[in-house]
């Protein structure tokens, strides 16, 4: 049996894996060609690899040998899952345990809009904050008592709400399955986005979800809003709420962008209504070892035909 990884792992994965199969291990920091991937993919019973490596129709129709693609990451826009249940590829991924981590975040960045604490970061360094406390210094907005709409409930979602509850504010929800929680008021969609004061998004991205907020859902927006993402960036119409953003009317905190990284000439970086990040909801070291171990767990029960501890569909 053989096993691809697309990226550097340590050493004791690596025993791991050679334990049971051939390895061929992609060692460097930069991302694997495709003629690379796709040549050693041709004899690969398995496939471990990350969110930045697009695992396509094409490269799936020359695995013929393969039976399992393990990713780290609870996102899965990255392979042609059709294509994969097509070829009879089974999809391992990491939902769960990168949960909280993401939640926290979300919630850092909606402090760190609110309270514009970049911006204070910036002042202090730059050596431009010289006359100590003044009465209208870095005025932000709230977090506690504001009204948070949260666009998808899944787990992620759902965590983001338990924090909010603790600040005090209003939780309201839209979701494709209307799955329904204590304590949150599921609307309809534009309603949401009239209405909050942070709209937030945690649904997965899809075909049906892919620019799901464009100019028309970011002008629904009240004055003075904030858009956090920590999802996916494609989700959003970037160039429309880069235009909301430099008329000053919506504010942002992202994590997550159409391109990643974020290219050098993206007008965003320019704004100080936003706050960038550079995708790391899940990064932090505990979560990162969970998601790792839960991958190796999927790459090595796909390789023995066992069911996966987190098959991609499994409810
Ligand atoms: C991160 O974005 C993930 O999908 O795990």
């Amino acid at each position: 049996m053989k096993v691809v990884v697309t990226f550097p792992i340590p050493d004791v994965a690596k025993q791991m894996i050679s334990e049971q199969a051939v390895l061929q291990c992609w060692e460097s920091e930069e991302s694997i060609p495709t003629s690379t991937l796709i040549d050693w993919a041709t004899d690969a019973d398995a496939i471990l690899t990350t969110l930045t490596c697009s695992i396509d129709s094409e490269l799936l129709a020359h695995a013929q040998q393969l039976k399992v693609i393990s990713t780290v990451s609870v996102g899965v826009d990255h392979i042609d899952v059709d294509a994969a249940a097509e070829h009879g590829v089974i999809v391992g991924h990491t939902p769960g345990v990168l949960t909280d981590s993401t939640a926290d975040l979300t919630l850092a960045l909606m402090l760190g809009v609110g309270r514009r604490v970049a911006e204070g970061d910036a002042l202090i360094r730059s050596g431009a904050w010289s006359d100590g406390w003044k009465p209208n210094l870095l005025l932000g907005t709230d977090l506690s008592g504001a009204t948070v709409g949260l666009i998808g409930l899944g787990p992620i979602g759902q965590a983001v709400a338990t924090r909010l509850k603790g600040f005090g504010c209003r939780v309201l929800a839209s979701n494709r399955t209307l799955r329904s929680v204590e304590g949150i008021e599921l609307v309809d969609r534009d309603i949401l986005l009239s209405t909050a004061d942070i709209v937030s998004l945690h649904t997965a991205l899809t075909p049906e979800t892919s620019g799901m907020i464009g100019r028309r859902e970011l002008a629904l927006m009240q004055d003075g809003a904030m858009l956090i993402n920590t999802a996916r960036g494609a989700l959003v119409d970037e160039a429309a709420l880069v235009a909301e953003i430099k008329s000053g009317r919506l504010r942002a905190g992202l994590d997550v962008y159409a391109e990643e990284p974020l290219p050098l000439a993206s007008e965003l970086r320019e704004l100080p209504g936003c706050v960038l990040l550079p995708h790391v909801g899940s990064a932090t070291e505990r979560t990162r070892r969970a998601m790792f171990e839960l991958a190796l767990a999927n790459l090595f029960a796909g390789l023995q035909g066992r069911d996966l501890p987190a098959r991609l569909g499994a409810a």
